[in-house]
Protein backbone atom coordinates (compact mmCIF):
# COMPACT_ATOMS: atom_id res chain seq x y z
CA UNK A 1 0.00 0.00 0.00
CA UNK A 2 1.22 3.46 -0.99
CA UNK A 3 1.19 5.65 2.58
CA UNK A 4 1.04 8.85 1.43
CA UNK A 5 0.68 10.88 4.75
CA UNK A 6 2.36 14.11 4.20
CA UNK A 7 3.40 16.02 6.75
CA UNK A 8 1.25 18.98 7.43
CA UNK A 9 2.16 21.45 10.04
CA UNK A 10 -0.80 22.28 12.72
CA UNK A 11 -3.22 24.21 10.59
CA UNK A 12 -3.74 26.53 13.64
CA UNK A 13 -1.48 27.95 16.70
CA UNK A 14 -1.97 27.97 20.02
CA UNK A 15 -3.13 30.82 22.84
CA UNK A 16 -4.26 28.88 25.81
CA UNK A 17 -1.87 26.48 27.65
CA UNK A 18 -2.11 24.74 30.78
CA UNK A 19 0.44 22.96 32.55
CA UNK A 20 0.73 19.98 33.22
CA UNK A 21 3.29 18.14 35.84
CA UNK A 22 5.69 14.26 36.17
CA UNK A 23 4.62 13.13 39.62
CA UNK A 24 7.79 11.76 41.19
CA UNK A 25 8.18 7.63 40.36
CA UNK A 26 7.54 6.58 44.03
CA UNK A 27 4.54 9.12 43.95
CA UNK A 28 2.80 7.15 41.03
CA UNK A 29 3.63 4.06 42.35
CA UNK A 30 1.69 4.96 45.36
CA UNK A 31 -1.51 7.02 43.48
CA UNK A 32 -1.70 3.73 41.13
CA UNK A 33 -1.88 1.27 44.32
CA UNK A 34 -4.50 3.79 45.58
CA UNK A 35 -6.26 3.48 43.01
CA UNK A 36 -7.16 -0.01 42.77
CA UNK A 37 -4.83 -0.23 39.81
CA UNK A 38 -7.50 1.21 37.60
CA UNK A 39 -6.36 4.01 35.79
CA UNK A 40 -10.08 5.25 35.27
CA UNK A 41 -9.56 6.19 39.51
CA UNK A 42 -6.47 8.05 39.14
CA UNK A 43 -7.18 11.69 39.67
CA UNK A 44 -6.11 13.86 36.05
CA UNK A 45 -4.20 16.14 38.15
CA UNK A 46 -1.36 12.91 38.69
CA UNK A 47 -1.06 12.21 35.14
CA UNK A 48 1.30 13.72 33.13
CA UNK A 49 0.10 12.75 29.42
CA UNK A 50 -3.10 11.88 29.31
CA UNK A 51 -4.54 9.20 26.51
CA UNK A 52 -7.31 7.67 27.70
CA UNK A 53 -9.25 8.78 25.39
CA UNK A 54 -9.90 11.40 22.65
CA UNK A 55 -13.69 12.13 23.97
CA UNK A 56 -14.49 15.54 25.14
CA UNK A 57 -10.80 16.24 25.92
CA UNK A 58 -9.50 18.27 23.13
CA UNK A 59 -9.00 21.74 22.91
CA UNK A 60 -11.99 23.97 21.40
CA UNK A 61 -11.11 26.86 18.94
CA UNK A 62 -11.16 30.24 19.00
CA UNK A 63 -14.64 30.17 17.60
CA UNK A 64 -16.45 27.56 19.23
CA UNK A 65 -15.04 29.46 22.73
CA UNK A 66 -16.97 32.55 21.46
CA UNK A 67 -20.07 31.27 20.29
CA UNK A 68 -20.70 29.87 24.14
CA UNK A 69 -21.36 33.76 24.58
CA UNK A 70 -24.18 33.70 21.96
CA UNK A 71 -25.59 30.83 23.24
CA UNK A 72 -29.25 31.24 23.35
CA UNK A 73 -30.28 28.82 26.55
CA UNK A 74 -34.04 28.91 25.89
CA UNK A 75 -35.29 26.02 27.33
CA UNK A 76 -38.14 25.57 24.06
CA UNK A 77 -37.05 26.23 20.24
CA UNK A 78 -33.36 27.97 21.11
CA UNK A 79 -31.74 29.61 18.41
CA UNK A 80 -28.54 27.06 19.42
CA UNK A 81 -30.93 24.24 18.98
CA UNK A 82 -31.81 25.71 15.36
CA UNK A 83 -28.00 25.81 14.09
CA UNK A 84 -27.39 22.83 15.73
CA UNK A 85 -30.06 21.23 13.87
CA UNK A 86 -28.54 22.80 10.62
CA UNK A 87 -25.33 21.61 11.25
CA UNK A 88 -26.58 18.14 11.89
CA UNK A 89 -28.28 18.22 8.86
CA UNK A 90 -25.87 19.77 6.28
CA UNK A 91 -22.89 17.10 7.71
CA UNK A 92 -25.05 13.53 8.03
CA UNK A 93 -28.20 14.78 5.53
CA UNK A 94 -31.08 13.94 7.94
CA UNK A 95 -33.64 15.57 8.75
CA UNK A 96 -34.84 14.51 12.14
CA UNK A 97 -32.29 15.42 14.29
CA UNK A 98 -32.17 15.11 18.11
CA UNK A 99 -29.91 16.14 20.73
CA UNK A 100 -28.41 14.08 23.96
CA UNK A 101 -25.92 14.61 26.19
CA UNK A 102 -23.82 11.94 25.21
CA UNK A 103 -23.57 8.77 22.96
CA UNK A 104 -24.57 6.29 25.38
CA UNK A 105 -27.87 8.40 26.14
CA UNK A 106 -28.59 7.85 21.94
CA UNK A 107 -27.48 4.34 22.77
CA UNK A 108 -30.09 3.87 25.41
CA UNK A 109 -33.24 5.42 23.91
CA UNK A 110 -32.45 4.08 20.56
CA UNK A 111 -32.03 0.50 21.84
CA UNK A 112 -35.39 1.01 24.47
CA UNK A 113 -37.29 1.90 21.75
CA UNK A 114 -36.46 -0.57 19.16
CA UNK A 115 -34.91 -3.53 21.07
CA UNK A 116 -36.74 -6.59 22.87
CA UNK A 117 -35.32 -9.35 24.81
CA UNK A 118 -34.27 -12.18 22.78
CA UNK A 119 -33.79 -9.50 19.63
CA UNK A 120 -29.75 -9.18 18.04
CA UNK A 121 -27.65 -6.47 16.97
CA UNK A 122 -24.92 -7.09 14.24
CA UNK A 123 -21.96 -4.73 14.04
CA UNK A 124 -18.56 -4.62 12.77
CA UNK A 125 -17.89 -4.14 16.69
CA UNK A 126 -19.80 -2.68 19.10
CA UNK A 127 -17.72 -0.11 21.34
CA UNK A 128 -18.38 -0.26 25.00
CA UNK A 129 -21.38 0.92 26.11
CA UNK A 130 -23.44 0.60 22.65
CA UNK A 131 -22.59 -2.99 23.88
CA UNK A 132 -23.97 -2.63 27.21
CA UNK A 133 -27.22 -0.70 25.93
CA UNK A 134 -28.07 -3.38 24.01
CA UNK A 135 -27.76 -5.94 26.66
CA UNK A 136 -29.41 -4.19 29.08
CA UNK A 137 -32.43 -4.33 26.86
CA UNK A 138 -32.05 -8.49 27.22
CA UNK A 139 -30.99 -8.14 23.41
CA UNK A 140 -27.42 -9.61 22.08
CA UNK A 141 -24.66 -7.48 20.20
CA UNK A 142 -22.95 -10.09 17.84
CA UNK A 143 -19.13 -8.08 16.58
CA UNK A 144 -18.50 -9.44 13.32
CA UNK A 145 -15.40 -7.69 12.33
CA UNK A 146 -13.44 -8.48 9.35
CA UNK A 147 -11.18 -11.44 9.85
CA UNK A 148 -8.48 -9.21 9.39
CA UNK A 149 -9.23 -6.82 12.34
CA UNK A 150 -8.12 -9.72 14.36
CA UNK A 151 -5.41 -10.58 13.03
CA UNK A 152 -2.83 -8.14 14.59
CA UNK A 153 -0.03 -8.57 12.08
CA UNK A 154 -2.28 -7.97 9.00
CA UNK A 155 -1.97 -4.98 7.37
CA UNK A 156 -4.18 -4.56 5.64
CA UNK A 157 -5.24 -0.57 4.94
CA UNK A 158 -9.43 -1.41 5.14
CA UNK A 159 -10.05 -3.95 7.95
CA UNK A 160 -12.37 -1.75 9.59
CA UNK A 161 -15.46 -3.38 7.99
CA UNK A 162 -18.15 -6.00 8.73
CA UNK A 163 -17.43 -9.88 7.83
CA UNK A 164 -19.75 -9.86 5.28
CA UNK A 165 -19.94 -13.79 4.72
CA UNK A 166 -20.48 -13.98 8.29
CA UNK A 167 -23.18 -11.19 8.12
CA UNK A 168 -25.35 -13.08 5.46
CA UNK A 169 -25.23 -16.26 7.48
CA UNK A 170 -26.36 -14.22 10.68
CA UNK A 171 -29.41 -12.84 8.67
CA UNK A 172 -29.88 -16.36 7.79
CA UNK A 173 -30.63 -17.88 11.46
CA UNK A 174 -31.29 -14.86 13.54
CA UNK A 175 -33.58 -11.93 14.22
CA UNK A 176 -31.53 -9.32 13.83
CA UNK A 177 -32.93 -6.23 14.90
CA UNK A 178 -31.08 -3.33 14.17
CA UNK A 179 -27.42 -2.99 12.30
CA UNK A 180 -24.85 -0.71 13.79
CA UNK A 181 -21.74 0.65 12.01
CA UNK A 182 -19.32 1.87 14.11
CA UNK A 183 -16.83 4.02 12.45
CA UNK A 184 -14.08 3.77 12.79
CA UNK A 185 -14.38 0.24 14.50
CA UNK A 186 -13.09 1.23 17.77
CA UNK A 187 -13.38 -1.65 19.41
CA UNK A 188 -10.87 -3.65 17.09
CA UNK A 189 -8.04 -1.22 16.38
CA UNK A 190 -10.07 2.07 15.07
CA UNK A 191 -9.70 0.91 11.63
CA UNK A 192 -12.32 2.74 8.80
CA UNK A 193 -15.27 1.12 7.20
CA UNK A 194 -14.74 1.09 3.27
CA UNK A 195 -17.03 2.60 1.27
CA UNK A 196 -17.91 -0.25 0.00
CA UNK A 197 -18.61 -2.77 2.79
CA UNK A 198 -20.89 0.44 3.60
CA UNK A 199 -22.53 0.03 0.63
CA UNK A 200 -23.16 -4.24 0.61
CA UNK A 201 -24.33 -4.12 4.44
CA UNK A 202 -26.93 -1.31 3.84
CA UNK A 203 -28.12 -3.74 0.51
CA UNK A 204 -28.30 -7.06 2.86
CA UNK A 205 -30.21 -4.89 5.74
CA UNK A 206 -32.46 -3.39 2.95
CA UNK A 207 -33.10 -6.49 1.93
CA UNK A 208 -34.25 -8.02 5.24
CA UNK A 209 -35.77 -4.81 6.02
CA UNK A 210 -33.32 -4.35 9.01
CA UNK A 211 -32.56 -0.71 9.75
CA UNK A 212 -28.67 0.56 9.28
CA UNK A 213 -27.04 3.15 12.04
CA UNK A 214 -23.99 4.49 11.54
CA UNK A 215 -22.13 4.79 14.95
CA UNK A 216 -20.76 8.41 13.81
CA UNK A 217 -18.79 9.19 16.68
CA UNK A 218 -15.50 9.77 14.45
CA UNK A 219 -17.30 9.78 11.20
CA UNK A 220 -14.72 12.34 9.87
CA UNK A 221 -11.72 10.32 10.59
CA UNK A 222 -13.59 7.45 8.76
CA UNK A 223 -13.81 9.71 5.89
CA UNK A 224 -10.52 10.82 5.92
CA UNK A 225 -8.70 7.62 6.28
CA UNK A 226 -10.78 6.30 3.35
CA UNK A 227 -9.26 9.38 1.25
CA UNK A 228 -6.08 8.37 1.90
CA UNK A 229 -6.51 4.54 1.71
CA UNK A 230 -9.16 3.49 -0.98
CA UNK A 231 -8.61 3.74 -4.19
CA UNK A 232 -12.28 4.17 -5.08
CA UNK A 233 -13.08 7.49 -3.15
CA UNK A 234 -9.50 9.53 -3.95
CA UNK A 235 -9.91 12.85 -5.28
CA UNK A 236 -13.45 13.44 -3.64
CA UNK A 237 -14.41 15.88 -0.55
CA UNK A 238 -14.46 14.87 2.93
CA UNK A 239 -18.05 16.02 3.22
CA UNK A 240 -18.89 14.21 0.26
CA UNK A 241 -17.81 10.95 1.25
CA UNK A 242 -18.95 11.09 5.10
CA UNK A 243 -22.38 11.91 3.49
CA UNK A 244 -22.60 8.83 0.70
CA UNK A 245 -21.79 6.88 4.24
CA UNK A 246 -24.82 8.45 6.11
CA UNK A 247 -27.20 7.98 2.87
CA UNK A 248 -26.63 4.51 2.86
CA UNK A 249 -27.90 4.22 6.55
CA UNK A 250 -31.38 4.50 8.22
CA UNK A 251 -29.93 6.69 10.82
CA UNK A 252 -27.17 7.60 13.63
CA UNK A 253 -25.90 7.48 16.93
CA UNK A 254 -22.94 10.10 17.57
CA UNK A 255 -20.77 10.95 20.65
CA UNK A 256 -19.92 14.44 19.41
CA UNK A 257 -17.31 14.42 22.04
CA UNK A 258 -15.27 13.24 19.31
CA UNK A 259 -15.71 14.01 15.90
CA UNK A 260 -17.88 17.32 17.27
CA UNK A 261 -15.19 18.43 18.85
CA UNK A 262 -17.08 19.44 21.96
CA UNK A 263 -16.68 18.54 25.55
CA UNK A 264 -20.13 17.31 25.86
CA UNK A 265 -23.09 16.22 23.90
CA UNK A 266 -24.22 13.75 21.31
CA UNK A 267 -27.30 13.43 18.81
CA UNK A 268 -29.51 10.74 17.01
CA UNK A 269 -30.38 11.54 13.43
CA UNK A 270 -32.59 10.32 11.30
CA UNK A 271 -34.64 9.68 8.24
CA UNK A 272 -38.32 8.38 9.57
CA UNK A 273 -40.52 10.92 11.81
CA UNK A 274 -42.49 8.16 13.47
CA UNK A 275 -39.22 6.40 15.10
CA UNK A 276 -38.17 9.80 15.52
CA UNK A 277 -41.28 10.80 17.26
CA UNK A 278 -40.69 7.99 19.32
CA UNK A 279 -37.75 8.17 20.83
CA UNK A 280 -38.83 12.18 21.39
CA UNK A 281 -40.90 10.75 24.07
CA UNK A 282 -38.37 8.77 25.55
CA UNK A 283 -36.01 11.93 25.38
CA UNK A 284 -38.37 14.00 27.50
CA UNK A 285 -38.61 12.09 30.19
CA UNK A 286 -34.93 11.17 31.44
CA UNK A 287 -33.09 13.76 28.75
CA UNK A 288 -34.66 17.21 28.47
CA UNK A 289 -37.00 18.40 25.99
CA UNK A 290 -36.27 17.96 22.22
CA UNK A 291 -34.68 21.14 21.68
CA UNK A 292 -31.82 20.65 24.26
CA UNK A 293 -31.94 17.02 25.54
CA UNK A 294 -29.69 17.26 28.31
CA UNK A 295 -27.26 20.19 27.00
CA UNK A 296 -26.81 23.90 27.41
CA UNK A 297 -27.46 26.22 24.19
CA UNK A 298 -23.44 26.77 24.47
CA UNK A 299 -22.83 23.19 24.07
CA UNK A 300 -25.11 23.06 20.69
CA UNK A 301 -23.63 26.14 19.61
CA UNK A 302 -19.73 24.35 20.39
CA UNK A 303 -20.67 20.82 18.39
CA UNK A 304 -22.07 23.17 15.68
CA UNK A 305 -19.16 24.81 15.20
CA UNK A 306 -17.21 21.58 15.74
CA UNK A 307 -18.81 19.63 13.20
CA UNK A 308 -17.82 22.12 10.61
CA UNK A 309 -14.07 22.29 11.73
CA UNK A 310 -13.71 18.43 11.74
CA UNK A 311 -14.48 18.18 7.85
CA UNK A 312 -12.41 21.06 7.18
CA UNK A 313 -9.33 18.65 5.00
CA UNK A 314 -6.25 20.64 6.33
CA UNK A 315 -7.32 20.04 9.92
CA UNK A 316 -8.12 16.45 9.38
CA UNK A 317 -5.45 16.01 7.39
CA UNK A 318 -3.01 17.18 10.10
CA UNK A 319 -4.74 15.09 12.79
CA UNK A 320 -4.13 12.06 10.47
CA UNK A 321 -0.12 12.70 10.20
CA UNK A 322 -0.16 13.50 13.81
CA UNK A 323 -1.35 10.13 14.76
CA UNK A 324 0.31 8.13 11.91
CA UNK A 325 3.89 9.97 12.90
CA UNK A 326 3.36 8.82 16.62
CA UNK A 327 2.68 5.22 15.25
CA UNK A 328 5.47 5.48 13.32
CA UNK A 329 7.95 6.48 16.28
CA UNK A 330 6.81 3.21 18.38
CA UNK A 331 7.22 1.81 15.35
CA UNK A 332 10.54 2.60 15.11
CA UNK A 333 11.12 1.52 18.45
CA UNK A 334 10.06 -2.03 17.48
CA UNK A 335 6.91 -1.67 19.65
CA UNK A 336 4.16 -4.23 18.23
CA UNK A 337 1.19 -1.74 16.64
CA UNK A 338 -1.80 -2.80 15.15
CA UNK A 339 -1.21 -1.49 11.76
CA UNK A 340 -1.74 1.16 9.69
CA UNK A 341 -2.81 3.20 12.90
CA UNK A 342 -6.40 4.49 13.61
CA UNK A 343 -7.52 8.03 12.95
CA UNK A 344 -7.38 8.94 16.50
CA UNK A 345 -5.32 6.71 18.23
CA UNK A 346 -2.37 3.86 18.21
CA UNK A 347 -3.65 0.47 19.14
CA UNK A 348 -0.29 -2.00 20.63
CA UNK A 349 -0.50 -5.39 20.16
CA UNK A 350 -0.20 -5.79 24.00
CA UNK A 351 -0.51 -9.62 23.51
CA UNK A 352 2.55 -10.19 21.38
CA UNK A 353 4.84 -7.82 23.52
CA UNK A 354 3.81 -9.58 26.67
CA UNK A 355 3.72 -13.61 25.36
CA UNK A 356 4.12 -14.41 28.93
CA UNK A 357 0.77 -13.04 29.71
CA UNK A 358 -2.41 -15.02 29.21
CA UNK A 359 -5.54 -12.99 28.05
CA UNK A 360 -6.59 -13.58 32.02
CA UNK A 361 -3.85 -11.69 33.31
CA UNK A 362 -4.94 -8.75 30.86
CA UNK A 363 -1.76 -8.03 29.29
CA UNK A 364 -3.30 -4.76 27.67
CA UNK A 365 -4.33 -3.23 30.90
CA UNK A 366 -1.02 -4.58 31.86
CA UNK A 367 0.89 -2.11 29.62
CA UNK A 368 -1.52 0.85 30.58
CA UNK A 369 -0.10 0.80 34.27
CA UNK A 370 3.25 -0.08 33.15
CA UNK A 371 3.08 3.51 31.08
CA UNK A 372 1.56 5.40 34.15
CA UNK A 373 4.37 3.41 36.65
CA UNK A 374 7.26 4.51 33.74
CA UNK A 375 6.12 8.19 32.49
CA UNK A 376 3.01 9.40 34.16
CA UNK A 377 1.08 8.69 31.14
CA UNK A 378 -2.66 7.37 30.84
CA UNK A 379 -3.83 4.63 28.61
CA UNK A 380 -6.72 2.12 27.81
CA UNK A 381 -6.83 -1.55 28.00
CA UNK A 382 -9.15 -2.63 25.21
CA UNK A 383 -9.41 -6.36 25.56
CA UNK A 384 -10.66 -9.20 28.00
CA UNK A 385 -10.63 -6.50 30.69
CA UNK A 386 -12.96 -4.24 28.40
CA UNK A 387 -15.08 -6.81 26.96
CA UNK A 388 -15.10 -10.41 29.05
CA UNK A 389 -15.76 -13.65 27.65
CA UNK A 390 -14.18 -12.90 24.83
CA UNK A 391 -10.24 -14.10 25.05
CA UNK A 392 -9.39 -14.95 21.47
CA UNK A 393 -9.91 -11.00 20.73
CA UNK A 394 -6.91 -8.87 20.78
CA UNK A 395 -5.33 -7.75 24.07
CA UNK A 396 -4.80 -4.00 22.75
CA UNK A 397 -3.43 -0.74 24.55
CA UNK A 398 -4.92 2.47 22.85
CA UNK A 399 -3.16 5.42 23.05
CA UNK A 400 -5.84 7.31 22.31
CA UNK A 401 -4.88 10.93 20.83
CA UNK A 402 -6.97 13.97 22.09
CA UNK A 403 -7.88 16.86 19.03
CA UNK A 404 -5.45 19.67 19.10
CA UNK A 405 -3.87 18.86 22.31
CA UNK A 406 -0.40 17.32 22.21
CA UNK A 407 2.57 18.23 20.30
CA UNK A 408 4.79 16.03 18.75
CA UNK A 409 7.24 16.44 21.46
CA UNK A 410 4.96 15.22 23.86
CA UNK A 411 4.12 12.12 21.68
CA UNK A 412 7.62 11.57 21.11
CA UNK A 413 7.96 11.46 24.88
CA UNK A 414 5.52 8.42 25.10
CA UNK A 415 7.10 6.40 22.50
CA UNK A 416 10.48 6.61 24.63
CA UNK A 417 8.71 5.30 27.64
CA UNK A 418 6.81 2.42 25.37
CA UNK A 419 10.17 1.96 24.16
CA UNK A 420 11.47 1.62 27.24
CA UNK A 421 8.94 -0.86 28.75
CA UNK A 422 9.42 -3.07 25.43
CA UNK A 423 13.15 -3.53 26.48
CA UNK A 424 12.04 -5.21 29.64
CA UNK A 425 8.94 -6.61 28.63
CA UNK A 426 9.36 -10.13 30.46
CA UNK A 427 9.26 -7.79 34.16
CA UNK A 428 5.95 -6.76 33.28
CA UNK A 429 3.54 -8.15 35.56
CA UNK A 430 -0.57 -9.17 34.53
CA UNK A 431 -3.19 -8.36 36.86
CA UNK A 432 -6.36 -10.12 38.31
CA UNK A 433 -9.74 -8.19 39.78
CA UNK A 434 -10.07 -7.79 43.39
CA UNK A 435 -13.92 -6.49 42.88
CA UNK A 436 -15.79 -5.08 39.66
CA UNK A 437 -19.33 -4.57 38.43
CA UNK A 438 -20.87 -6.76 36.13
CA UNK A 439 -21.63 -3.89 33.69
CA UNK A 440 -18.74 -1.79 31.85
CA UNK A 441 -16.26 -3.75 34.61
CA UNK A 442 -13.50 -1.97 33.66
CA UNK A 443 -14.41 1.83 34.53
CA UNK A 444 -14.60 1.04 38.22
CA UNK A 445 -13.18 -2.25 39.02
CA UNK A 446 -10.29 -2.69 41.54
CA UNK A 447 -7.22 -4.44 40.22
CA UNK A 448 -3.99 -6.44 41.76
CA UNK A 449 -1.00 -6.83 40.22
CA UNK A 450 -0.41 -10.85 40.36
CA UNK A 451 3.97 -11.99 39.94
CA UNK A 452 5.08 -13.29 36.85
CA UNK A 453 6.52 -16.08 39.06
CA UNK A 454 3.07 -16.94 41.60
CA UNK A 455 0.97 -16.82 37.94
CA UNK A 456 3.01 -19.27 36.56
CA UNK A 457 3.09 -21.29 39.65
CA UNK A 458 -0.57 -20.97 39.58
CA UNK A 459 -1.10 -22.00 36.14
CA UNK A 460 0.97 -24.89 36.89
CA UNK A 461 -1.35 -25.94 39.65
CA UNK A 462 -4.34 -25.73 37.84
CA UNK A 463 -3.52 -28.05 35.20
CA UNK A 464 -2.76 -29.93 38.18
CA UNK A 465 -5.52 -30.28 39.13
CA UNK A 466 -7.37 -30.81 35.44
CA UNK A 467 -5.31 -33.11 34.83
CA UNK A 468 -6.00 -35.36 38.10
CA UNK A 469 -9.47 -34.89 37.67
CA UNK A 470 -9.45 -36.48 34.14
N1 LIG B 1 -19.49 4.84 20.21
C1 LIG B 1 -18.16 4.82 20.09
C2 LIG B 1 -17.52 4.27 18.86
C3 LIG B 1 -17.36 5.32 21.13
O1 LIG B 1 -16.04 5.30 21.01
C4 LIG B 1 -17.99 5.83 22.29
C5 LIG B 1 -17.21 6.35 23.40
C6 LIG B 1 -19.38 5.84 22.36
C7 LIG B 1 -20.10 5.33 21.29
C8 LIG B 1 -20.13 6.41 23.55
O2 LIG B 1 -20.10 7.78 23.53
O3 LIG B 1 -18.84 8.47 25.57
O4 LIG B 1 -20.32 10.07 24.35
O5 LIG B 1 -21.30 8.22 25.66
N2 LIG B 1 -16.00 6.16 23.48
C9 LIG B 1 -15.07 6.62 24.42
C10 LIG B 1 -13.68 6.25 24.08
C11 LIG B 1 -15.42 7.14 25.70
O6 LIG B 1 -12.78 6.51 24.91
O7 LIG B 1 -13.46 5.72 23.00
P1 LIG B 1 -20.14 8.68 24.85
Amino acid sequence: MGRVVKTFPEPFKIRSVEPIALRPAAERRRLLAAAGYNLFRVHAADVFIDLLTDSGTGAMSNRQWASLHEADEAYAGSQSYARFEAAVRRVTGFSQVIPTHQGRAAERILFETILRPGDCVASNGLFDTTRANVERMGARGIDLPEPAALDPADGAPLKGGMNIPAFRALLAHERVKAVVLTCTSNAYGGHPVPLGNVHEVSALCRAHGVPLFIDAARFAENAGLLLLRDPTVRGRTLRDVALEIFAAADGCLMSAKKNGLAHMGGFLALRDPALAEALRNNLVVTEGFESYGGLAGRDLDAIAIGLEEVLDENLLMWRLAQVDRFAQALRSHSVPLLWPAAGHAVYIDAGALFPHLPAGAFPGHALACALYLEGGIRACEIGSLMFPGNDTRPQLTRLAVPWRTYTDAHLAYVAQTAATIAARQSEVKGYRIVSAPTALRHFRAVLEPVAVAERSERVAAAAQTAAAAR
